[in-house]
Order: structure tokens, then C-alpha cells, then sequence
């Protein structure tokens, strides 16, 4: 079994490059299966375990892949399978954009219901309202979800909730369907953009993402093209963070520091500097001058859920008290009782958690218990006084490249271990 070992203490010095944003290259390389004739090619893929499953899964559908690197040949010119159930569908939350694009393309997709990291309850109503104004008819049973339509017909869908899946997964149907669709109350991430970015260029007719309101004119088909995913937001966002934990002076290298404002105006008030380049952004720290603040994740342009494990962290070693109050996922402060047993003092309530900030952490033996929560624990093992051992790694490896090695290359001693 595998572990992440880090004596902690180090401060961090130097540059970092973002890879491409796993929440949008698990969007991107389903909408890629919607081709039916031509080569998508996809650069800047992360090199991440969730990129791995779903380039399997579309290779068990009949899609064929190569890769030179972090670019990606995507040919889905063979008729493909519309029924997507291998163990790797089950793995992971993003096989869902599978239904919107065989959907879109087949007008039929039955694709097993999907996993993911257990954050919270993750319903599916809001993605099934939208086929269904599509005029698919849905069903689910036994562990899948069935779609099935004579012909999509454009139409106005206002969501119930802000949701990034079932934006991305209505809008990858809405684009091979006959006629206007009208998306209102969507997710605004810039994954969301990206994907109706990548769509546009092969053909489509996406108007307004990163509005609230995305209209869509359905075309007939789709056609290869050359496209780069984005920067990695919440990677970013995780680097800024550790060199504010550690101290020391990090350029963040390849992002879009637009997309980094609610993370870049949190750490400015817990007192980090945060200098803005082109595409790159300076963290200069000093943890000892660390204060406490308060956040509220909420969709974008707001504090990203995604972010907020790692940024608990940083609030467990400043001055004062921080709240934190997480309003997108009911289960994602299960990291709160391994930082506790690192001396962190947290306490949870509901969907609130109160840290009084200490003078130190201490290393232990804890767990990732999900993707960020592994990130948060990495965090804390850099700043702990002596060992950390983090077990169940697997969890970080599907959303962090190369998380040792780019820890490693800022001054941090971490490294694998297997025993
Ligand atoms: N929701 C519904 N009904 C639905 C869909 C969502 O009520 O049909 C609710 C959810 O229960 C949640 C909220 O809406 O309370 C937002 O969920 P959303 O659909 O936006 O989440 P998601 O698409 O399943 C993506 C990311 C998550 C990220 C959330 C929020 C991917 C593959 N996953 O999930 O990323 O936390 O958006 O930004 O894009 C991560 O990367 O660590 C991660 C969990």
C-alpha cells in the first residue's frame, strides 16, 4: 500500500506549473465521443487517475485514443457503444457526461450510475429535468440511468439549483438537438466556459457561458478540431495555499489569475501577499503574520467548494478564529477529525466549522479520506512539526499530478513509500 510521507517545516521556494483542469478535461473528453467524424485533438490534459478511467471507459464504448504527452487524439468515427457499464463508469462522477453526449449523438445512452468522492449526496434531478425537456423519455433501474428519444427538441430550462454537472451534461445534448434551448440559473465555472469553448470550435452554436443564461442553436453534427484545456483553478488554488501555510516566496506559473480573485482577496486578508503577473500570480508568506477570516463557498465567482479543505488548513495556524460554512456539499468536512489529530482545534457543526487557530501543527498518521481532503492533508504534513504518513493516497492521484514532485521541487521533503 502506498503512502505519503512528509517531514514537515520546510518553507517553499520557487516556481510551479498548473496542468490542465481535471473538471473540465472530464467534461472535454466525453464531448469528444459527440464527433462523428474526425480527429478531436486535445492538449493539456492532466496527467490524473479520473483522465486515465475515462480514457478506458471511452475506449470500452469503441473510441480510440492516443496520446503524445499531455495531447490527446480523440477518433470516435466508429459507430460506439450507447451502454457504458464497466467497474471503471462506477468509479468516477464524470462517466455522467457520458449520457448527454450519447444522448446527443445516438439519442440513446444507458450508462451506469456514478461514484465519485463521497462529499455528499450527488443527485442527478436537475440533469434528468434537462433530457426530459429535451424530450427524453428516462428511466433508472438497477444501479443506471436510461435515456432514450425519437428526436431533441430544443426548449427553456431553468434549474432548480446551480449545478456544473447538469449544466455541462444538458448544454453536451442541447448542442445536436433540433432547434433553440435556453438555459437559465447554469453554473458559471470556468470549466462550464471551457467545455462550451471546446464545443463551439468543433461546430457548435453556444452562446453566454459564463452567464447564467446559455443559449444554445442545435446543429446536425460536429467536427474534429485542435483545443487546450484551461488551467487547473483549484490546483492553483491549492499551491497559493500551501506557500501561504509554509512561508517562503512561490510563483504560480500557467493559470489565469482571473479565475483565482475569490482565492487571491482570502489570502490578502489573512495577510499573504498576492502579486498579479499575465498568467502567473507571486504567493509571499510569512505564517507567523497569519490572521484568521471567514469564508462561504458558493458557486463560481464565489469561494470554490473544492478549495475549501485545503484553506481549512491554512485557517488552523492563524491568528484567531475562522468560520468556514460549506453551502454546496452537506459531507465535506470529514478531513476535520485527521487535522484534529494533528492538533488543529475544529469544531463542526452541521455544515459550519469553527477553528480557533494554534501555534503549530504536529505530524501523525492520517488519511485522505477524499480528493481534497487529501490535499488538505499534504498541506498540514508541510507545516506539521516532524512525520506525517498519509494513507488511501489513491484519492489525491485522481485530481493532483505529480503532487510529490511539485512539492518536492519547492524545497518540501516528501515521497512515496510502498510497504
Ligand atoms: N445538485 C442537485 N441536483 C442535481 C445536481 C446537483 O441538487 O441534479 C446539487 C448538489 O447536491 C450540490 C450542488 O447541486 O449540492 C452542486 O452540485 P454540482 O452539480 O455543481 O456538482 P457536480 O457537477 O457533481 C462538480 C465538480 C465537483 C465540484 C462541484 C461544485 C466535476 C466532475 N465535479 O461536481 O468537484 O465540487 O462541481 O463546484 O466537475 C472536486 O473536483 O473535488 C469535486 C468534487
Amino acid at each position: 500500500m502506498e503512502k505519503l510521507i512528509i517531514n514537515g517545516g520546510a518553507k517553499l521556494h520557487g516556481e510551479v506549473d498548473i496542468s490542465g483542469a481535471k473538471n473540465a478535461a472530464v467534461a472535454i473528453l466525453p464531448a469528444a465521443i459527440m464527433v462523428g467524424e474526425g480527429t478531436s485533438i486535445i492538449e493539456n490534459i492532466p496527467d490524473i487517475d479520473d483522465v486515465h478511467c475515462l480514457e478506458r471507459i471511452i475506449e470500452a464504448i469503441g473510441g480510440k485514443i492516443e496520446k503524445n504527452g499531455t495531447t490527446y487524439s480523440v477518433d470516435c468515427t466508429a459507430e460506439l457503444k450507447v451502454i457504458a457499464d464497466t467497474e471503471d463508469v462506477r468509479k468516477m462522477r464524470a462517466s455522467y457526461y457520458l449520457v448527454g453526449a450519447l444522448l446527443g449523438r445516438y439519442k440513446s445512452a444507458k450508462v451506469e450510475l456514478p461514484g465519485g468522492c463521497a462529499i455528499g449526496v450527488r443527485p442527478m434531478d436537475q440533469h434528468i429535468k434537462g433530457f426530459e425537456a429535451l424530450g427524453a423519455k428516462v428511466t433508472m433501474d438497477h444501479g443506471s440511468i436510461s435515456v432514450n428519444a425519437e428526436k431533441l427538441i430544443g426548449a427553456n430550462i431553468f434549474f432548480d439549483v446551480v449545478s456544473v454537472g447538469a449544466t455541462i451534461n444538458v448544454m453536451l445534448a442541447a448542442t445536436l438537438a433540433e432547434g433553440q434551448t435556453v438555459l437559465e440559473n447554469v453554473a458559471r465555472e470556468p470549466h462550464v466556459v471551457d467545455v462550451a469553448n471546446f464545443l463551439n470550435t468543433m461546430g457548435a452554436d453556444i452562446k453566454g457561458a459564463g452567464t447564467d443564461v446559455i443559449r444554445i442553436n442545435g446543429v446536425e453534427k460536429l467536427h474534429g478540431c485542435t483545443y487546450s484545456v484551461i488551467p487547473d483553478q483549484i490546483e492553483a488554488g491549492t499551491y497559493m495555499i500551501a506557500t501561504a501555510a509554509c512561508g517562503g516566496r512561490v510563483t504560480i506559473k500557467n493559470i489565469i489569475p482571473k479565475h483565482m480573485e475569490s482565492i487571491s482577496a482570502k489570502l490578502e486578508e489573512m495577510g499573504v501577499l498576492v502579486e498579479e503577473l499575465d498568467d502567473s500570480l507571486i504567493i509571499t508568506s510569512d505564517p507567523e503574520k497569519l490572521i484568521a477570516c471567514n469564508i462561504k463557498t458558493s458557486p463560481y465567482p464565489g469561494f470554490p467548494t473544492d478549495v475549501q479543505q485545503p484553506m481549512s488548513v491554512l485557517m488552523s495556524i492563524a491568528k484567531g478564529r475562522s468560520i468556514i460554512n460549506e453551502s454546496i456539499w452537506e459531507s465535506r468536512f470529514k478531513h476535520m477529525d485527521e487535522l484534529k489529530k494533528m492538533g488543529a482545534s475544529v469544531l463542526v457543526e452541521g455544515r459550519t466549522a469553527i477553528i480557533e487557530g494554534v501555534s503549530k501543527l504536529s505530524g501523525a498518521n492520517v488519511r485522505a479520506t477524499d480528493l481534497r481532503a487529501g490535499a488538505a492533508m499534504v498541506i498540514a504534513g508541510l507545516i506539521a512539526d516532524g512525520k506525517t504518513e498519509i494513507s488511501d493516497i489513491e484519492h489525491i492521484y485522481r485530481g493532483y499530478p505529480d503532487i510529490e514532485k511539485k512539492f518536492k521541487a519547492l524545497g518540501a521533503d516528501i515521497y512515496v513509500e510502498n510497504n
